[in-house]
């Protein structure tokens, strides 16, 4: 049987982690596969797409700043990616593209079981409303936060991720000017990728608590700007994605090849060359 072909697809991408993730998983399920990095830009995206599966392409990841342009190219897409309105996870399928979404699951993952972080009633301010922040939102509702409040520089994208959400009691917007007057957080993630372009966030210190965990979704240096002011503010915990870019890949994998890989090794390697933090308790 010939090589089967997968690919995370991004803008930029070249310095993406997950060829290696799914490189060591394959290497610890015996299955023969390539994964590869294709740089695409938003307008060259379904163009590059369609040139992947005519060579062969199985499977695709997708990361910034193509997720939501990756859902709505998809002919048939999963309840968690429609939820989000974003897709991570492309499997063709009888020659079309089947959308998914991990990155919820993966960021619910790592926190619970591998920080060992209960979510459940923690009221929680979302920052973002873009692709990375519609994935993850469905899963912290399905994880019990008690609130969830979205802000974004862009309100109106802010309002449209709150009104997909459909729960209007638990789920909904903020303007980021008022955010002063929102009161305290027990947990707060960072989905912007502002840390990523080196773009300061205004976030006052009345946002946190002696028990707030705050979360990057981000890994390496653009983690750090977000998880340096989580410190300096008291912050109970600071937790940066790596683990739930490890984890959304195994599920993935998961989906692509019907095994679920063994995360632990594979991010222990990464952390140990990521080390900026982890300071879960
Ligand atoms: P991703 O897939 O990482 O979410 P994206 O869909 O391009 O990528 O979304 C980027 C998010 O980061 C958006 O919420 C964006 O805000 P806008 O919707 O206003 O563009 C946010 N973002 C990027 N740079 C930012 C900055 N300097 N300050 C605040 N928010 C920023």
């Amino acid at each position: 049987m010939s090589t089967r072909r997968y690919a995370v697809f991004g803008h930029p991408v070249a310095q993406s982690l997950s060829p290696r993730i799914h490189a060591a998983f394959a290497r610890q399920t015996g299955i023969d596969l390539e994964y590869t990095a294709i740089d695409a830009e938003p307008a060259d995206f379904v163009a590059a797409l369609e040139r992947f599966a005519a060579d062969g392409g199985g499977g695709a990841n997708v990361t910034l700043p193509l997720k939501e342009a990756a859902f709505a190219l998809c002919q048939h897409s999963s309840e968690r990616a429609r939820r989000a309105g974003a897709v991570n996870t492309l499997t063709r399928n009888d020659g079309h593209w089947h959308g998914d979404n991990t990155d919820g699951v993966g960021l619910v993952r790592d926190l619970t079981d591998r920080q060992g972080l209960d979510l459940r009633a923690r009221r929680t301010l979302l920052l973002g409303a873009g692709g990375a922040a519609r994935g993850v939102a469905p899963a912290l509702l399905d994880a019990g936060v008690e609130e969830l409040i979205i802000v974004n520089r862009t309100p109106e994208r802010a309002d449209a991720l709150a009104d997909a959400l459909g729960e209007p009691e638990r789920a909904h917007s903020r303007y980021w000017e008022s955010l002063r007057d929102e009161g305290d957080f027990e947990l707060i993630i960072n989905a912007t990728s502002a840390g990523r372009s080196g773009g300061h966030l205004p976030l006052p210190s009345t946002l946190t608590n002696s028990r707030t965990l705050a979360v990057d979704l981000s890994y390496g240096e653009g983690a750090i700007a977000f998880l340096a002011w989580a410190r300096s503010v008291g912050c109970r915990s600071v937790v940066d994605g790596l683990g739930m870019l490890v984890e959304q890949a195994a599920e993935s994998f998961r989906i692509w090849h019907g095994v679920r890989p063994d995360t632990d090794a594979v991010y222990a390697a990464l952390r140990e060359q990521n080390a900026i933090l982890v300071t879960a308790d």
